[in-house]
């Protein structure tokens, strides 16, 4: 029963931020629960890299660069899956970007550049994803939020606004195609190892040096019950569970995969 409700054979998913971590992970297990995959990501060759990947491992993908801050580019990377696959079931919106800095440092242009990218974007893949999922009267939107929307986080103000602003999003597009038979969730994943966070321990030659990676790591792993941090699968199979009709009866909700870290209402 539950294999059957996970089977994704015949769905058409496009994920955005394909190229590495959190969505490259989640536009691999789409594609190995039966989806064919659009990865979209600004890197056109780490797409590439994911379809290939993907189709190396006997799944169906196709790559295409998308710069998600621009709802043209959004909208023609929707347009053009469904030209090609004739639907869309899944609509991930994962692609954002990490910007550190404390509200009194913070440039009009910072905030403006993280809110395109991590709200906007988010944004611009919903509505081109509700509208084809209206029309067709089924459909599953998965946006990316963050831990970051449970806390007070010094220096993260722009991401974590804009992380707010997605659960929003997802709250309120959910009221409004729910009964169109369109799911809209949001996944809030922890800290997890990808890299996004491997910017504090790799060098521009992609080396890892392991001794910081422990040293940063290690104070997440304390904030977690089960003393651990994750890895991208910890987040890509929720992505997964909302994208398949095992997750029928649920929309609107904040997902948290977070190792414990933060137990709200
Ligand atoms: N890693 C974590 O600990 C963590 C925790 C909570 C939430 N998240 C969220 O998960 C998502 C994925 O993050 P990740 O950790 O896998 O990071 P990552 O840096 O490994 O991947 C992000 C991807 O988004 C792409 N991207 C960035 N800007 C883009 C744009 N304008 N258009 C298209 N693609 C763009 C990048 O090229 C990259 O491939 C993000 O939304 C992030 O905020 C990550």
């Amino acid at each position: 029963m539950l294999r059957t409700a996970l089977d994704l054979s015949g769905r058409v998913a496009v994920v955005t931020g394909a190229a590495s971590g959190i969505g490259r992970s989640s536009a691999e297990v789409l594609a190995d629960l039966g989806a064919t995959v659009v990865c979209a990501d600004i890197n056109e060759a780490g797409a590439e890299a994911t379809a290939k990947a993907i189709a190396d491992a006997g799944g169906v993908a196709t790559a295409t660069a998308v710069d998600t801050s621009s709802a043209a580019a959004v909208d023609a990377l929707v347009a053009g899956a469904v030209a090609d696959h004739g639907r869309l079931d899944v609509m991930a919106n994962i692609a954002g970007i990490m910007h550190s800095s404390s509200v009194i440092e913070t440039r009009d242009e910072d905030l403006d550049r993280v809110l395109s990218i991590n709200f906007k974007g988010v944004f611009y893949g919903c509505r081109a994803a509700a509208r084809v999922m209206v029309e067709q009267g089924s459909g599953s939107i998965i946006n990316m939020a963050s831990g970051a929307i449970d806390a007070g986080n010094p220096n993260l103000l722009c991401y974590s606004a804009a992380k707010v602003a997605v659960v929003q999003l997802t709250k309120t597009l959910a009221t409004e195609v729910g009964p169109s038979g369109v799911r809209v969730n949001a996944v809030a994943p922890g800290w997890i190892v990808t890299g996004m966070t491997g910017r504090h321990w790799t060098a521009e030659d992609g080396t890892e040096d392991e001794d910081r990676k422990a040293a940063v790591a290690a104070p997440m792993k304390r904030l977690s019950p089960l003393r651990t941090v994750g890895e991208p699968t910890d987040i890509s199979y929720a992505v997964a569970y909302l994208a398949s009709d095992a997750a029928k009866f649920m929309t609107g909700q904040i997902l948290r995969p977070n190792g414990g870290v933060n137990m709200p209402w």
